[in-house]
């Protein structure tokens, strides 16, 4: 077999046999499949798709890539979450602690940046000293001592994900059912979560932009995690907006420890306490919907998600004290506070013009391997439906250049747009 018969098969729309997908994403991880090749290979898949077969055939090549922890020895249900991309969603570093506040133990292996979506790894790599590549045998033990684990692809799960993803960022392959649901769903399966809500994404800053895109990659990944005995459920929820205020990776920690602290932007809050709920439902600890966002908010208000946060940040080697005095995050040299142009109704705040944005400011990556800035970004302060008056601060810019900075103001700007008419807020959840 060779590699680039497989991709011009694919270039061909034609359907791939296991052992050929095997090949080559054995290939690749073991480094026989050089980048351009798996690029091409992506590029193929993103253009001509992949059936039903071929996704569930890649994912378990992609999960068997390196280990499968079995975590049945150590505890008895493991949890996890995970979004298909966004702008400003800090969710799973609000709600994994939550969680595991509530007695559910939490494993959870997240990814980097992708294209405008921030990335959960990246935001908490602005905790000096947190490690995002934890051993198996650490991952275990951290899992059996403290209840909650949040990494990254390490050398031994899924690496074949952790390789493509990074050239999926640069090659402009991200936007795949196919390609997000595998990437997804082999880190769940890899990392030996039994019960895995998945936070599916809809509209102008997410992946999938229509409501019958994003059901067709939820029902994907559903059916994937059932395949490979996994409890498995996924919400559909709206990304035209960013969610919170904060888009940047400090920004966006400092908003989500907040949120542990009771203090987050209301649609946030709601949101992870929604998500929060499904999980403590779907892990066995809640009877209902209801009783689980009872027991997410009571261990926000008696503190002991945030404890449990604190604990996972020393756990991982991270600095705590910056969980305890947020003003310790590093700062962007200059914070531009833009107003409201126009009075009137907020309309539109497009969401991937924001992360695209951020982005160019350098809180996401242009070429594989780039450093990222974690203290630039943006705090929007209006959300759509709400009544504005001008001259009201409408969001501020944190960055480290002038010129950036400029840019970044006039596209946020352009993201934003104004009615005269009443308009109705967006809804966080479709489905
Ligand atoms: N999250 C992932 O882990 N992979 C994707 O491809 C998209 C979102």
């Amino acid at each position: 077999m060779r590699a680039v018969d497989i991709i011009i098969k694919k270039r061909e729309k034609q359907e791939l046999t296991s052992q050929e997908i095997e090949f080559f994403i054995n290939g690749f991880t073991n480094g026989d499949i050089p980048d351009y090749q798996a690029s091409a290979f992506a590029m193929a898949v993103l253009l001509n798709g992949m059936t039903a077969h071929e996704t569930k055939d890649l994912t378990l090549a992609m999960a068997h890539s390196g280990q499968i922890l079995d975590l049945s020895n150590i505890v008895d249900v493991v949890v996890d979450k995970h979004s298909s991309g966004g702008v400003g969603d800090k969710t799973s570093i609000s709600v994994m602690p939550m969680v595991a506040a509530c007695g559910l133990p939490v494993g959870k292996m997240s990814g980097r940046g992708l294209g405008f979506s921030g990335g959960t790894l990246d935001k908490l790599e602005s905790i000096p000293g947190y490690r995002v590549d934890l051993t198996t045998d650490e991952f275990k033990q951290q899992l059996k001592e403290k209840g909650i684990v949040l990494t990254g692809q390490s050398l031994d799960l899924a690496p074949a994900d952790g390789k493509m993803y990074a050239l999926r960022d640069v090659t402009g392959t991200v936007p795949s059912t196919p390609l997000i649901a595998s990437s997804i769903m082999c880190k769940k399966i890899a990392a030996g979560a039994t019960a895995i809500v998945l936070d599916v994404k809809v509209g102008l800053g997410a992946f999938m932009e229509t409501l019958e895109e994003g059901r067709k990659l939820a029902k994907l990944m559903v059916d994937i995690g059932h395949l490979a005995g996994r409890k498995t459920v996924a919400l559909l929820s709206d990304m035209n907006q960013p969610l919170g205020s904060a888009v940047g990776n400090s920004l966006e920690m400092i908003e989500a420890i907040q949120l542990l602290r009771g203090q987050a932007p209301a649609d946030y809050y709601e949101h992870c306490l929604h998500v929060a709920a499904h999980v403590l439902v779907l892990g066995g600890r809640a009877k209902d919907l209801s009783v689980g966002r009872a027991m997410a908010e009571q261990c926000i208000s008696d503190g002991s998600a945030l404890e449990k946060f604190r604990v996972l940040v020393q756990a991982q080697g991270g600095d705590i004290s910056y969980v305890d005095d947020v003003s310790k995050f590093g700062h962007a040299k200059y914070i531009k506070v833009v107003n409201v142009p126009r009075s009137g109704f907020i309309s539109q705040v497009h969401a991937r013009i924001v992360g695209e944005a951020a982005v160019t400011l350098g809180a996401g990556r242009a070429k594989k391997g780039d450093p990222i800035d974690h203290a630039v970004g943006f705090i929007i302060h209006k959300k759509v439906g709400d009544k504005v008056k001008a001259g009201e601060p409408l969001f501020e810019v944190h960055a480290n250049d002038e010129k950036k900075l400029e840019e970044a103001r006039d596209s946020v700007l352009s993201a934003h747009k104004f009615s005269d008419e009443f308009v109705s807020p967006l809804p966080l959840f479709y489905e």
